[in-house]
């Protein structure tokens, strides 16, 4: 018999999780104004809000937590991962920062100014808050089958060199301080950017002599991809496959609460000192002194050795495997789902899981509502509210995909709850023509809503 697929992990300590009532769960949810993201996650039995600091650390990166040197200035845990992020990433210069957007907002306070352009590949919402915070505009430029959800291409991150050529060229040099390149593309449902599309993005921007940026959350993961999916790079080595990857970028952002496989954590990697050296100043400002940056000295260890095992084939394939398993369970019971299936989540096509709700009642909200509702499993919405609204007019976008996002959190979770969330959302599918209300907002803050909004049942 041919030996099954098995986990490349044991598991060697449990946290506890309590099973709730429906009618527990329908006053919870009220209580939280229908925002999940106000819910205790007590209150919660599955939790796919987010894969972001959400992974269990393995025992080489608590071990690594007990050698952290807090010294306030050039502590052996800073060099440590400035070797780590060489040894992986190939960048020579570096700065910690204490999660995503805080890089965002570093190397963002560095290049943009207002009026700029930032084109790139469906920009995550922190990366094009933080641009249009600065009066800037972030331009999408991502491929148009990312935008059918039933069409199977293996690479819906991909960046349209036309749409993005067309940017460059209508618009002065000094209008466009960097291009920005999610790998993978979240809010385009997880999916990957080939190796020939960062070629060539990077080809086009020397041309027009533009920097290149990777947001670069789940740049494992997307290797994992172009390993798999991308014929040339089949007996090519993750780590190869990464350094090849940002050998086209300028620099990186990164949010290592996801690939990096760390609770809290960040860093910006450059190719260039000039760059780095002006993003020190605003480091310091924002972060903390440049070999710290808003991370402990044990966070910087328990980060380098996750960049190491984040690296790693069996786990990339354990992880995105455990995604797919998800995935085919909700395909098999024909709940419409995004195709091909991301690296970090299951993306539910909530305007064909809903058809009778309008998109002005939040079709993706009112289903993470229901899924909540059903089973105690927390979903977030990827659609209308967490496009906010339009800065000029005022008015809400309605953005292409309405989505609910199942973001599975990295060695947390076994199968059975991946069994049990599907069967809660087949149930929520078997009855959906019952639901025929969505939520109105009651209350919204003017920029990155969703975390904060109030809703109620119409
Ligand atoms: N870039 C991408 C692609 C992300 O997915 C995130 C965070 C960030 C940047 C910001 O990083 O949270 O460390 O400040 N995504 C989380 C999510 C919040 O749930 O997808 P952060």
């Amino acid at each position: 018999m041919k030996l099954p697929f098995a986990e490349s992990y044991r598991i060697k300590m449990v946290e506890p999780l309590r099973r709730s009532t429906r009618q527990e769960r329908e006053a919870w949810i009220k209580d939280a104004n229908y925002n999940l993201f106000n819910l205790h996650s007590g209150h919660v039995f599955v939790d796919l809000l987010t894969d972001s600091g959400t992974g269990a650390m393995s025992d080489g990166q608590w071990s690594e937590m007990m050698l952290g040197d807090e010294s306030y200035a050039g502590s052996t845990s800073f060099y440590k991962l400035k070797n780590a992020i060489k040894d992986i990433t190939g960048f020579d210069y570096y700065l910690p920062t204490h999660q995503g957007r805080a890089a965002e907002n570093v190397l963002f306070s560095t290049l943009v100014k207002e009026g700029n352009i930032v084109p790139g590949n469906s920009h995550f919402d922190t990366t094009k808050a933080h641009i249009e915070f600065r009066k800037a505009q972030a331009v999408d430029c991502t491929i148009d089958e990312a935008f059918d959800t039933t069409l199977d291409h293996p690479f819906k991150g991909n960046v349209n060199l036309k749409k993005l050529e067309d940017v460059l060229k209508s618009n002065p040099k000094e209008k466009i301080p960097l291009i920005v390149i999610t790998i993978t593309c979240n809010s385009s449902g997880g999916q990957p950017v080939s190796m020939k599309n960062m070629r060539e993005v990077s080809l086009l921007a020397s041309k027009y002599g533009v920097p290149v940026y990777y947001d670069s959350a789940r740049f494992a993961e997307n290797a994992y991809f172009i390993k798999v999916r991308e014929k040339e790079y089949a007996d090519v080595s993750i780590r190869n496959i990464v350094r090849e990857m940002f050998s086209y970028a300028d620099g990186m952002t990164m949010s290592s609460k996801k690939d990096a496989i760390v609770n809290m954590g960040g860093f910006i990697g450059f190719k260039h000192k000039d760059v780095y050296d002006k993003a020190s100043v605003f480091n310091i400002l924002f972060e903390g002194f440049i070999t710290y940056g808003g991370m402990s000295g044990r966070d910087m260890n328990a980060l380098a050795k996750g960049l190491y095992e984040g690296t790693e084939f069996e786990y990339l394939e354990t992880r995105i495997k455990q995604v797919e398993f998800l995935g085919n369970l909700l395909k098999d019971a024909g709940v419409p789902i995004q195709y091909p299936i991301g690296g970090h989540a299951i993306f539910i096509d909530a305007k064909r899981f809903l058809p009778n709700l309008p998109k002005e009642e939040y079709v993706a909200q009112t289903l993470a509502v229901e899924l909540y509702v059903e089973g105690g499993v927390r979903g977030v919405e990827i659609g209308s509210i967490l496009a906010d609204r339009d800065p000029e007019t005022g008015l809400n976008r309605y953005p292409d995909l309405e989505l609910m996002r199942l973001a599975i959190p990295r060695r947390t979770y076994t199968n059975d709850h991946m069994r049990y969330v599907a069967a809660a959302l087949i149930n929520v599918y078997e009855r959906r023509d019952k639901v025929t209300k969505g939520l109105r907002i009651i209350k919204e803050a003017p920029i990155l809503r969703h975390f904060t909004v109030e809703l109620d049942r119409i």
